[in-house]
């Protein structure tokens, strides 16, 4: 699958998100090191502290399937820009797999790539001595 056709499938998402209070949707296609494509979108909440960012929403649905690596994943939104994912999801990406590739659709099929090491540098690994 190229860059594009995974953005496609996020574009394809951003309309079921549900964003009743920001009023910015956003859609993520998270694609597994097996090849699987899991999506996610933001949720949010009258109370407010409850939103959940599309990627995470996204990683979240994957690791419930049991997929724990990741390649790549695409966000669109209905923002007029690409947007950056937030520092708590670039942490949940590092959780699992800090080489993975963001992709960022903007405008008329303009996509930004970068690296989850290039946007968060230096996230926290929590040291289990090798556990689970
Ligand atoms: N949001 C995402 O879903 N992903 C991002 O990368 C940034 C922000 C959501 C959270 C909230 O529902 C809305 O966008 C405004 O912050």
């Amino acid at each position: 699958m190229t860059d594009e056709e995974l953005m496609a499938v996020a574009e394809k998402k951003v309309d079921v998100a549900y964003a009743p209070y920001s009023g910015l949707r956003v859609a993520a296609a998270l694609e597994t090191a097996e090849g699987d494509v899991f999506t996610g979108v933001n949720v949010e909440n009258g109370s407010y502290g409850l939103s959940c960012c599309a990627e995470r929403s996204a990683m979240f649905s994957a690791v419930g399937a049991g997929r724990k690596r990741f390649n790549r994943i695409a966000i669109a939104s209905s923002a007029n820009a690409p947007l950056r994912p937030c520092g708590a999801c670039l942490q949940v990406m590092w959780e699992f797999s800090p080489d993975m590739v963001v992709l960022m659709g903007g405008p008329e099929g303009a996509l930004e790539r970068r690296g989850v090491r290039d946007l968060l540098p230096e996230g926290f690994v929590f040291d289990r001595g090798g556990e689970e």
